[in-house]
């Protein structure tokens, strides 16, 4: 599999697994999901403090970290910065002390010495800006991280990260149907910053099933855009091109300084499809000419 490069040189598979809807009530399969990705070649693995309040940190980090001790191309990236201990709703807290607080708990559940990517998972433009970016700066210093990262669709955030610190990425949904992050390519591109891409199938709008997921998860389309918009680009996207996988991958390929291309599963039928449709990219005609199937969408809040 294709390998990308971030600033600090650590490599990462073009294709990462996210993990957030493993099925971790089965650990058997959620191992096989993770040992799978990692023999077809994956070797990013995405979690988060949040997702199932540590549980996914906890049980992702004891398989990922077997796989990080025989092979020093594995690597994780977990998110802080989400309050969630002992209330059903998240609490962004930027704040020095919890940011510390939350890293150290990360450190505890995936069981490591030092995270390779921490991401702040969220923010706003009304935060103490500064203060966050210097206490990650300080995770660095004293090798608690190797890297860190923004994870925001907000460009007056990210712009304020990508002149005042270095980032080692942004992650952002991005894919064809939403393509409001083409808006700071510019932006990223100029500070050679790389993108980690997540939501890259639309929580799976860009499969074959997407006639049902339109159904189940986009009854009310998304933006700007109805679910019978939806439907009829998705219907001549897999007219033209077939594969709806391939063709998101590569138009993400096409259009972004791709990190890593963080795609999600809950089943391992699941994972083996999406990895499948990557193996068919070189088949792929070039997918610049179809980009008025997809209407551009535009950030309607937090802009720079
Ligand atoms: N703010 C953040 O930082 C943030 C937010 C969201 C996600 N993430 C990260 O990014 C990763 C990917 O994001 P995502 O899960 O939203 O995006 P995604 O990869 O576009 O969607 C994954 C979902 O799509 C469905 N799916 C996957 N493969 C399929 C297939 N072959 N056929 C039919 N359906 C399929 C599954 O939904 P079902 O389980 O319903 O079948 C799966 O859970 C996450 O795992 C997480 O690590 C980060």
């Amino acid at each position: 599999m294709m390998q990308t490069k971030m600033r600090s040189n650590n490599e990462y598979s073009i294709l990462g697994l996210g993990c957030m809807n493993l099925p971790l009530d089965n650990i058997r399969e959620t191992e096989q999901i993770i040992h799978y990705a990692y023999e077809q070649g994956i070797t990013y693995f995405d979690t988060a403090d949040v997702y199932q309040r540590g549980q996914n940190e906890t049980i992702v980090g004891s398989i990922v970290r077997e796989l990080m001790q025989q092979d020093s191309n594995v690597t994780i990236g977990t998110k802080g910065g989400n309050r969630f201990h002992d209330v059903e709703s998240f609490q962004w807290d930027p704040n020095p002390e919890y940011l510390r607080f939350a890293l150290e708990q990360s450190l505890n559940r995936l069981k490591l010495d030092k995270i390779p990517l921490y991401l702040i998972h969220g923010g706003t433009i009304e935060d103490d800006l500064v203060a966050t970016i210097e206490t990650v700066k300080q995770f660095k210093k004293d090798g608690l991280i190797d890297s860190y990262g923004l994870s925001s669709i907000r460009p007056n955030v990210i712009k304020e990260y990508v002149n005042h610190s270095e980032l080692a990425t942004v992650m952002m949904q991005y894919n064809p149907i939403d393509n409001r992050p083409e808006s700071i390519f510019n932006l990223l591109d100029k500070h050679d910053i790389p993108v980690l891409v997540r939501g890259p199938i639309m929580k799976g709008l860009f499969t074959k099933n997407y006639e049902q997921v339109l159904i189940d998860k986009f009854s009310d389309g998304f933006e700007s855009v109805s679910s019978n918009e939806l439907r009829e680009q998705l219907r001549q996207i897999e007219l033209d091109y077939n594969d709806l996988t391939t063709y998101a991958y590569k138009y993400i390929i096409d259009h972004a300084n791709v990190l890593s291309i963080v795609v999600g599963a809950s089943s391992l039928n699941q994972l083996k499809s999406n990895i499948e449709s990557y193996q068919n990219l070189n088949e792929l005609k070039d997918v610049h000419n179809n980009k008025n199937v997809f209407k551009d969408i535009s950030y309607i809040n937090h802009n720079i």
